[in-house]
Order: structure tokens, then C-alpha cells, then sequence
């Protein structure tokens, strides 16, 4: 079969799996104070790739054959993630009016309501986790982990130096520092939860490691390209933002071509440290190739 194919079934599969946790977790959206629910809701099912829980459940069915323990805590980060979109996009930080295809949450409900559902989004995300069926230990871990690299030594103080840089002229490293911080990191700890739930040897923790730090780069410069390059009915979102308001992304930095050139090396090299685990990095391999050449 045509690997895009396969892994656009195999994303659909793990999807339909997430989907299943955040219906069955999120109150409905008639439950009181509704206003709320009908947000995050509203903003968790608007669409979107999912990418964030596919990795976490692709690494961890490297090492494990049934998903079900894992899915809570692949779903919470998809409710992390999404709560970084709703604030992203308020009229404080980007300002944008679409979103997932639709209208952004603050257009639909208001500044107010979607600060709280964004701050529930995050807030509930790490009682999630404590639902799975993973030990005691590692809930603990995880609860750590991503209040560490989603919080203030991560992907918040990305987001902090991304909108203190607008305007700006920065150097290579702040750009890095942005980049890392606000996407890389969580992107990679989605691969490594999987890895430690799926008690992965260390060896082959490292090797994922290095593939998600790889790919969690190439997934912003692909973002900052697409904004340039891309089709916003396609994204779903606006595209052109970022030159308007002076972001610091790598095409204003490095240029359209070297950004490109960038993220395809990065691929290369992600694609030849995962091939090291052999057979059961195919999945991998095929996402490095699309992360570098999606359009949405
Ligand atoms: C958008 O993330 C925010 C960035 C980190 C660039 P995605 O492109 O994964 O957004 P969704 O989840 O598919 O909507
Ligand atoms: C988003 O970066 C990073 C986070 C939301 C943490 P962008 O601001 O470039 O993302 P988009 O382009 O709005 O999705
Ligand atoms: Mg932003
Ligand atoms: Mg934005
Ligand atoms: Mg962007």
C-alpha cells in the first residue's frame, strides 16, 4: 500500500481512539454552566490533526500491543495542545479569527469564556493523565514532565519570547530558543511518554529523543513556511500573519529557500537516527516525509 495511505488510516484509527476519551471525559455541552462546554468542546472537536496523542500512541505500540492504557494521557495532551491554540489566537497574543477551519473560540464565545476554556483545557488535561492505566510512578512522572515543558521553562516562555520578539530583529538563537520551547518540546514528549509507558530500553528512548526533537522543529519552520506558502482553506487558519505583525519565524530570519532546505535536512537526519530501531520505525519514517511535506 502507498505509505501516505497507510498512514493517513493509521492516523484515522488513533484519532477515533482519542476522540472516544475526550467525548467520554469532557462534560456535555448542555451540563451547567454550559457556556463553557459548549467552548472547549466547540474548539476540541473543531478538527485538527491530532498529531500530538498519534505519537504518543504510535511510540507506544512499538512496545505494546493494547492502546487503552495509554489514552488518556494522549488525549490530555491533545486538550493541553488545544488550549495553546485558544490563547494563541487571542486578540493579545496573535489575534487570530480562524481556527481549525471555523471561527477561533474567542470570535464564537467571547475573550472571557475563552481564557476559562482554555484554562480548563490545561487545567483538566493533568487530571486526565491520572486516569490511565499506567502505574502510579510514571502518572507522577508524566505529571511532572509536561508541567515542566509546557509550563514556564517551556512551551509558555517560548510563547512569552515569540510575542516580546514581534517587531524585533533577533538573533539565531532566540529564534531557536522560540521554536524549541513553544513546539519542539511538546511534540517530543509525546514521543517519550509513549517510549517510557511502552518501557522502551533506555538505548531506544534516546534514539526517539533525538527523532522528536528533530521533528518538532521541522514541524514549526513547516509552520512558518505554510504561512507563507500555504492555502489558509487548507490550514484552516490565516495565513500571511506572521510577516504582517514582524513574527520571528525562520523564513524571516533564513529566507524561504535555506528555511526549506532546514526542515529537509532535519528530516534526513530524523528519518536515518529512527531507521536504527529497524522494522518497527516504518510508521516514523513515513511521518518525518509527510510533517515536512503537509499542506494542512
Ligand atoms: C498548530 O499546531 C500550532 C503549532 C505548534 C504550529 P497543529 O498544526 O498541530 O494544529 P492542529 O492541532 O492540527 O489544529
Ligand atoms: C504556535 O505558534 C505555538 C503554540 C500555540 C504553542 P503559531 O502562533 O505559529 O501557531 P499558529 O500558526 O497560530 O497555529
Ligand atoms: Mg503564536
Ligand atoms: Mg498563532
Ligand atoms: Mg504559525
Amino acid at each position: 500500500m502507498d505509505p501516505n495511505v497507510l498512514l493517513k488510516k493509521d492516523m484515522k484509527e488513533k484519532q477515533e481512539l482519542v476522540n472516544i476519551i475526550l467525548d467520554r471525559y469532557l462534560p456535555r455541552k448542555d451540563e451547567y454552566p454550559k457556556e463553557i462546554h459548549k467552548a472547549l468542546r466547540y474548539s476540541i472537536f473543531a478538527g485538527g490533526k491530532r498529531l500530538r496523542p498519534y505519537l504518543t500512541l504510535a511510540t507506544y505500540q512499538m512496545y505494546k500491543e493494547d492502546l487503552e492504557p495509554i489514552t488518556p494521557v494522549a488525549a490530555a495532551i491533545e486538550m493541553l495542545h488545544t488550549y495553546t491554540l485558544i490563547h494563541d489566537d487571542l486578540p493579545d497574543i496573535d489575534d487570530d479569527d480562524f481556527r481549525r477551519g471555523k471561527k477561533s473560540c474567542h470570535i464564537m464565545f467571547g475573550d472571557g469564556v475563552a481564557l476559562l476554556a482554555g484554562d480548563s483545557l490545561l487545567v483538566n488535561a493533568f487530571e486526565l493523565i491520572t486516569y490511565a492505566g499506567i502505574d502510579d510512578a510514571l502518572k507522577v512522572q508524566f505529571v511532572r514532565e509536561l508541567a515542566t515543558d509546557g509550563g514556564i521553562k517551556g512551551l509558555i516562555a517560548g510563547q512569552m519570547v515569540d510575542i516580546e520578539s514581534e517587531g524585533k530583529k533577533i538573533d539565531k538563537k532566540t529564534l531557536n530558543f522560540i521554536h524549541e520551547n513553544k513546539t519542539a518540546k511538546l511534540i517530543n514528549i509525546c514521543l517519550r511518554f509513549g517510549a517510557l509507558a511502552g518501557k522502551a530500553p533506555a538505548k531506544e528512548l534516546a534514539i526517539i529523543e533525538d527523532y522528536g526533537n528533530k521533528i518538532g522543529m521541522v514541524f514549526q519552520i513547516v509552520d512558518d513556511l505554510l504561512d507563507i506558502e500555504g492555502s489558509a482553506s487548507k490550514l484552516g487558519k490565516s495565513i500571511g500573519k506572521d510577516a504582517a505583525v514582524g513574527k520571528a519565524t525562520f523564513p524571516a530570519i533564513y529566507g524561504v529557500e535555506e528555511s526549506r532546505q532546514m526542515a529537509r535536512d532535519l528530516t534526513e537526519k530524523a528519518i536515518t537516527g529512527i531507521s536504527q530501531l529497524g522494522d518497527k520505525s516504518l510508521r516514523f519514517r513515513i511521518l518525518a516525509e509527510y510533517l515536512l511535506n503537509r499542506k494542512s
